[in-house]
């Protein structure tokens, strides 16, 4: 089955999930654009939920549809439903494929519950094939990128008309092999000076919902 129908698959069994009333975080990506169409579809069922969207492009896609979304503070976000470029066997994750990391953690950080959808594609068994994605602030970009070669990872940059997140900054990607030790990557990067926010998601996802060719497996943590 091709990579798209499993997208769907997934983001098919995730609108159970999706609470009728209160605060939902909606994720950034093509998998969750099958969840956006659902929701579309239903629009008048979710009349009492605000959407929290994690890029410009989720906010236009959900009020477009006739969705409310929010920006500004929301004390507790029941539900965030995003997607992921790897998943490791403990939930942990890659994320920044499409640039969206930084408004993506800090959703998924104000969230009770994380629900990651994907297609079998993205599950591994150790994170690192896919570049871990860094935003970065332009101010002293090439300094910041050095520092971040100094810990063990060779950068690419991104085409110049991809390479911007919806905050203005720089998204680079890092690569560092296969990680052992995904919170140490984390933490040394997020270290330093002009480093904005890491694509590594540690020990943040209460659940994978994955479409395969075989059905839907839900993976609780
Ligand atoms: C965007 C992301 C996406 O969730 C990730 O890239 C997966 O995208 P897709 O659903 O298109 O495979 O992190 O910043």
């Amino acid at each position: 089955m091709d990579e798209s129908r499993l997208k769907e698959k997934a983001a098919v069994k995730a609108i159970p999930y999706v609470p009728k009333e209160g605060f939902v975080g909606i994720g950034t990506g093509s998998t969750v654009k099958f969840l956006i169409k659902l929701l579309v579809e239903e629009s008048r069922k979710y009349s009492d939920v605000t959407f929290v969207p994690t890029s410009l492009e989720t906010m236009y896609l959900l009020n477009s549809g006739g969705l409310r979304t929010s920006t500004e503070f929301h004390g507790s976000i029941a539900i965030d439903i995003d997607g992921a470029d790897e998943i490791d066997p403990n939930g942990n994750l890659i994320k920044g494929g499409g640039a969206a990391l930084t408004r993506e953690k800090i959703v998924a950080a104000n969230s009770q519950k994380l629900i990651i959808i994907a297609d079998q594609s993205k599950l591994v068994n150790k994170l690192g094939k896919f570049k871990v994605p860094v935003e970065i602030l332009p101010f002293l970009a090439e300094q910041t990128i050095q520092n971040i070669e100094n810990k063990g990872c060779k950068v690419t940059l991104r085409p110049e008309n991809k390479n911007r997140s919806d905050n203005g900054n720089i998204v680079i990607d890092s690569d560092f092999g296969l990680i052992d030790n995904v919170q140490d990557i984390q933490t040394k990067l997020k270290m330093i000076p002009g480093v904005v926010e890491v694509g590594i998601f540690h020990g943040m996802t209460w659940k994978t919902i994955v479409g395969k060719n075989s059905g839907v497996e839900e993976i609780n943590y």
